[in-house]
């Protein structure tokens, strides 16, 4: 040991083998991090599963009467692209004829009421309808384009959707729910 050393650890100050003893437990330390850090990044959700906190769809293909099925947090999610005349037929029925009057849409207030344009994606975009693709009823996923009222039908038990997604007939109780949902541009729809 030279008489330098000597010196510094007579002052408490770190000799050369106490600088390599701590720059050692440094690199023990670093290495002990790395060596955590799968562990802890494998108690996180995965990937994704953080995808899937919300979603992007391109709607640009859909013409009008054409519809997709996307999937945000493991449900289906109608999209559709509904044409004047299945509009014209939604705004033809009187909020008093429907089973279930609540709009279910959870862009809006709780009490919103079931008419077209609070079902759709709004007063510019009516045409456009967002909604969860699971019966109200038991929860299985109903066809679309089909049933008694031309919207969505329900084989399970035989419940009627009409082209707002609302209930019509049978055994469901309440309209197709309405995820949040916003478009960023005109042609993708942000969901969650
Ligand atoms: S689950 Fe749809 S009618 Fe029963």
């Amino acid at each position: 040991m030279s008489e330098t050393e000597t010196t510094s650890q007579a002052h408490g100050e770190p000799t050369r083998r106490d600088f390599l003893y701590l720059t050692t437990g440094m690199a023990a330390a670093v290495g002990a991090a790395s060596v955590a850090w799968p562990f802890i990044d494998q108690m996180r959700p995965d990937a994704s599963t953080l995808a899937l906190a919300s979603i992007e769809v391109d709607v640009s293909s859909l013409q009008p009467g054409m519809s997709l099925t996307a999937k945000w947090r493991g449900k289906p999610i109608f999209i559709r692209n509904r044409t004047e005349k299945e509009i014209e037929e939604a705004n033809a029925v009187a909020l008093s004829d429907l089973k279930d009057p609540v709009a279910r849409n959870s862009n809006l207030p709780a009490d919103a009421q079931a008419t077209d344009v609070d079902r759709s994606a709004g007063k510019d975009k009516e045409n456009w309808i967002v909604m969860i693709g699971s019966c109200t009823h038991l929860g299985c996923v109903p066809l679309g384009q089909a049933g008694e009222f031309g919207g969505w039908f329900c084989p399970c038990h035989g419940s009627h959707y009409d082209t707002a997604g609302r209930i019509r007939k049978g055994p469901a109780p309440q309209n197709l729910a309405i995820p949040t949902f916003s478009f960023v541009s005109d042609t993708v729809i942000k969901i969650g």
